[in-house]
């Protein structure tokens, strides 16, 4: 039922050019003393990145500790490491600084710092969650996983292979800072593939069995925004670029503001699947898979799927049947992927010997699966796969 919800939103969100600038004033007014742990990959520590949020950090006479060894998809590896580091410096924050993994590395750590236990016991749920002992900020330098606004995280287990997904009202960050200086140097490629994960986050919350009325605009606006300047933001220069970029970062907020409230579905199981087997950067595996899980549920609800489709500018024929809405918007999701450069599963190194248990991973990720209005099938997928192999 559309009217029938719970909302909250987990994070205070601070929009403004240069907003890292002020983290440390942040951390000192909701109550950080000692030491703050940044959490980010090398290579955002060796772009100089961390600079004005050291300083902030400095400025309000707190200690700000480096761990710069986040990896794609957060393994856990490195957020046992992390977790080590901030008991052993007993910090009093934890600030996530990168895109999606760091955040989630980060949002682990936090979670942890104050638990006995292995983290993936908590990601399993034998561990139980329970309110955070330390504060947790959350600055993003992509446009796309809105991780900063949700309470959600994702840890990798490689001997799985799997993605374990926590939730949980503890794992949201107190403080969002959106700042689109961050992402100046954010390459066209993960621009696009950043910002279709977030169009893919709001196309999914929509579509999904949960749902409702509060997190609608916020759904429709991002995948407005997101159409409207991810072009832009791919063929513009200098200030132009930078507004362009900025509303991406806004759009991709928003996009986690709408479905930490409902979850995720398709789209969402099989880019897992297609992250694990294939290595494949989880914007745009998530871009490829979209199509499938907005066409797979036209039948059951064809005027959602319709009204993603009038967002893409698809024109529909009067008396359209559910099945054409969703041939129709899948072909449309499929050229807007190609004119950002997201093309096919081989363009990222997929092969057709990984179609199957790319497909046996997403009809068995019980969370995602579960939400969608139809689940998948194995060899529908597959199908599906190899036509945009
Ligand atoms: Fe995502």
């Amino acid at each position: 039922m559309l009217t029938q919800f719970s909302f909250h939103a987990p994070s205070f969100v601070l929009a403004e050019r240069n907003g890292c600038a002020k983290t440390g004033g942040l951390l000192k007014s909701y109550g950080a003393a000692g030491n703050v742990l940044l959490v980010c990959g090398s290579k955002t520590s060796e772009l100089g990145l961390l600079v004005p949020v050291i300083d902030s950090i400095r400025a309000e006479g707190l200690k700000p500790v480096v761990f710069d060894k986040s990896q794609p998809d957060a393994p856990v590896e490195v957020v046992r490491e992390g977790i080590r580091i901030a008991q052993k410096e007993g910090v009093s924050a934890v600030v996530a600084f990168g895109g999606g993994s760091a955040m989630d590395t980060a949002k682990a750590i936090a979670c942890m710092v104050h638990l006995e236990g292995d983290v993936l016991e908590y990601c399993r749920g034998s561990l139980a969650p329970s309110p955070r002992k330390c504060l947790l900020f959350a600055i993003p330098t992509t446009c796309g996983t809105g991780s900063e606004a949700t309470d959600i995280g994702v840890v990798l287990d490689r001997h799985g292979p799997y993605k374990y997904i926590f939730a949980n009202p503890f794992a949201g960050p107190d403080v969002a800072i959106l700042d689109p200086l961050l992402l100046r140097s954010l390459s066209p490629q993960m621009i696009a593939a950043t910002a279709m994960d977030a169009f893919s986050h709001s196309a999914e919350a929509y579509t999904c069995r949960g749902a409702n009325v509060m997190m609608e605009p916020l759904a429709l606006c991002s995948m407005r925004d997101i159409l409207t300047f991810l072009p832009k933001a791919l063929a513009a220069a200098d200030e132009e670029r930078l507004d362009a970029v900025e509303r991406l970062l806004i759009a991709s907020c928003m996009a986690g503001q709408a479905f930490t409230q409902v979850g995720l579905h398709l789209g969402h199981a099989i880019a897992h699947g297609i992250g694990v087997h294939g290595h494949v950067h989880h914007g745009a595996a998530c871009a490829l898979a979209l199509p499938y899980a907005l066409a797979s549920v036209s039948g059951e609800i064809p005027n959602r799927i319709r009204t993603v489709g009038e967002l893409l500018g698809v024109t529909f024929p009067s008396g359209c049947a559910a099945s054409e809405i969703g041939r129709l918007v899948g072909e449309e999701l499929l050229r807007f992927n190609r004119s950002v450069g997201i093309n096919s599963l081989s363009q990222y190194g997929v092969t057709e010997d990984m179609l199957d248990a790319i497909a046996e991973y997403a009809v068995h990720e019980e969370g995602t699966q579960g939400n969608a209005y139809r689940p998948s099938h194995k060899e529908e997928l597959v199908a599906y796969l190899r036509g945009i192999m």
